[in-house]
């Protein structure tokens, strides 16, 4: 009988876990509306503070609309991380490989060259280095298409203006427009925030390749965005309609490696400068780093850009897309550790020893190209003729082309290490020909001993052996700093507070 009365009390209890049950499964209900309602909160957020204008350049304008994107946007103002061979800090290539003097002599990038800083420093670092110089009057110094990858007035300026007048007039006409550093505008739809390609040169690149842009994917996308500013571009002079202009031109014609690029100059004609010690036709490579990144691993498994540079986070119940480009290093529990289970320890390891591998040869090559520009020079001056150096200069302009497309390519030797060691190893068979065939002509000149290796162990010292006045170009640098940037900074403010800003 007892057992009864103590049913009745566990059916009591049954009926009070149900209903206990009941009220937890409601709470537990509210919980995930409320969440859901914040999320809708989150995206409620999303919808306009303000109008965006059609190429509304200013960053903290779109800022107003999209909180999380931009203030991760501002941390690439950060430089407070260094990695081997990468990391956000500045960093003075020239001090760190006074080769690259001797190699680009001739040529402005052996005055100045630093790795590149966060996309929050382009207009500032245009403005300082002094590869711009100091043009004091604006019909002087750098063409303007040196603005191109700088900024979102861009699109504004080309819509504005033309894209062909853009690209014809110079840098110092156009201070004052671009005051902006890259941002929102560059890759954005302001209408619809869809992702955009705001450069016609990548677009243009598009239908030389008989390919069509708009056809791309999402995911290719997410790489595009990227490719209109890393890539390896020239300037034609000569493009049918705009002759004469700065024309900004992605040489992808025949394809994108660095074999195919080189047919395609060879076949124009075109060298950036000619070397005044081996007088070779130079070409300059512009950081390829979209095209070397095609040859890579990640890139053939469909890996973006955007999936290790611009990772998704998670705040507040909402994901958001990282917009703090940099090295992701930084922060590789975001960028790596979403596809791949090792450490970050071993993941870190993974990346410097493919660097280190590939710099290994970079180092190599630069030397013996110093040697083959010094031994080129003895060879002139020992009596050669043009008919006995034309061989011997190609060398030497195929093999500093292959050179650069991987020491230029930012992160390429990470981002394709296989392709990088390749091309870096052409570098190398070139400049020995080179070498061989300048011994053999030399020694029928009667020149059989070494041509010295000169005394460049420093910056300082390369850029004296080439003869550059250092103290000159700083000086010009300071009058153009005080003199002209005060003023396109005026100008600039009065024309953006004059522009609308709409709340909603
Ligand atoms: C409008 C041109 C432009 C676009 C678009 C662009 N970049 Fe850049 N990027 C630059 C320039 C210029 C610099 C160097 C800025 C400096 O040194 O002042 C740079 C620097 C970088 C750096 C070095 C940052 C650091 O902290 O050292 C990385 C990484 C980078 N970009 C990746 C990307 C990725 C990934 C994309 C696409 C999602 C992209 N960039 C889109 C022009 C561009
Ligand atoms: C270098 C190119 C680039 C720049 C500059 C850029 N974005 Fe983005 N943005 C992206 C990419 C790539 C995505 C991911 C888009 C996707 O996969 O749909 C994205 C996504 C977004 C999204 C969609 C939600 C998300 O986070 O994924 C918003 C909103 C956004 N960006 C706002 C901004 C704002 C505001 C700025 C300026 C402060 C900005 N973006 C600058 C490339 C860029
Ligand atoms: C979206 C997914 C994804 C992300 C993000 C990603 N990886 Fe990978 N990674 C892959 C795939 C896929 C492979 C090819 C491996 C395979 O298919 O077996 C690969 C291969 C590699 C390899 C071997 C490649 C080689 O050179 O032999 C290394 C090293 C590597 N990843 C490191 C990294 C690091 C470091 C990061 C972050 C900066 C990263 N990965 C981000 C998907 C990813
Ligand atoms: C699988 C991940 C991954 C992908 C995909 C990827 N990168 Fe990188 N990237 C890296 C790593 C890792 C480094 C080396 C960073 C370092 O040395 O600190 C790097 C370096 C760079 C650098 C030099 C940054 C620095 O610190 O100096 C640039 C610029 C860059 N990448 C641009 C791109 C562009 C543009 C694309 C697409 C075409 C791309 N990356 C695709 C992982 C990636």
């Amino acid at each position: 009988m007892n057992q009864l009365p103590k049913q009745g009390n566990r059916t009591g209890l049954y009926w009070l876990l149900f209903g206990g049950s009941l009220v937890v499964v409601f709470l537990l209900g509210l919980l995930v509306a409320s969440i859901t309602e914040r999320r809708a909160e989150a995206i409620f957020a999303y919808s306009p503070k303000v109008e965006l204008a059609d190429f509304e350049p200013r960053n903290e304008v779109w800022g107003q609309n999209f909180p999380w994107q931009y203030e991760s946007y501002r941390k690439t103002q950060e430089g407070d991380f260094r990695t081997p061979h990468g990391g956000n800090a500045m960093r003075d290539m020239l001090e760190e490989a006074p080769e690259l003097v001797v190699m680009w002599a001739g040529y402005a990038f052996s005055k100045d060259y630093n790795q590149g800083r966060g996309h929050s420093y382009a207009v500032l670092d245009t403005r300082n280095t002094l590869r711009t110089g100091g043009p004091l009057a604006p019909d002087k110094g750098m063409p303007s298409t040196c603005w191109t990858c700088k900024s979102p007035d861009v699109p504004r300026m080309m819509n504005q203006m033309g894209v062909k007048e853009f690209y014809n007039t110079t840098w110092a006409a156009l201070g004052h427009e671009h005051t902006n550093s890259i941002g929102c505008a560059d890759c954005h739809d302001p209408k619809t925030m869809n992702l955009t390609i705001t450069r016609p040169a990548l677009v243009e690149a598009y239908q030389a390749m008989g390919k069509d842009i708009t056809k791309a994917t999402h995911q290719e996308m997410r790489s595009l965005v990227c490719a209109q500013c890393h890539v390896e571009y020239y300037f034609d002079r000569k493009r049918p309609g705009a002759e004469g202009a700065f024309y900004l031109t992605f040489p992808w014609k025949k394809g994108m490696s660095p074999e195919e690029m080189l047919a395609y100059y060879d076949e124009i004609g075109f060298s950036d400068w000619t070397h005044p010690l081996s007088k070779a036709p130079m070409l300059k490579a512009q950081h390829p780093d979209y095209e070397v990144y095609t040859t890579g691993i990640h890139a053939e498994r469909g890996v973006s850009c955007a999936d290790c540079h611009m990772p998704y986070v998670s705040q507040g119940g909402l994901k958001y897309s990282n917009h703090h480009v940099t090295s992701p290093l930084k922060y590789v529990s975001q960028a790596c550790q979403t596809c791949h289970r090792e450490s970050e320890t071993t993941l870190m390891k993974n990346v410097y020893d493919r660097q280190n591998k590939v710099a290994e040869l970079r180092h190599k090559a630069e030397k013996l190209l110093v040697h083959a520009h010094v031994e080129a020079k003895a060879a002139w001056e020992a009596g050669a003729t043009e008919g006995e150096m034309k061989e011997i200069l190609y060398d030497i302009r195929a093999g500093q082309w292959f050179w650069d497309h991987v020491a230029a390519s930012h992160g390429g030797s990470f981002h394709a290490p296989v392709e990088s060691a390749r091309v870096m190893g052409k570098a190398i068979d070139y400049a020995q020909s080179a070498r061989v065939k300048l011994a053999r002509l030399l020694a029928t000149k009667g020149v059989t001993n070494e041509i010295p290796y000169p005394d460049i162990s420093t910056k300082a010292k390369a850029q004296a052996f080439i003869g550059l006045d250092m103290d000159k170009l700083r000086e010009e640098k300071k009058v153009f700093q005080e003199q002209i940037l005060p003023e396109w900074d005026k100008k600039a403010a009065e024309r953006q507070s004059a522009m609308p800003l709409v709340n909603r």
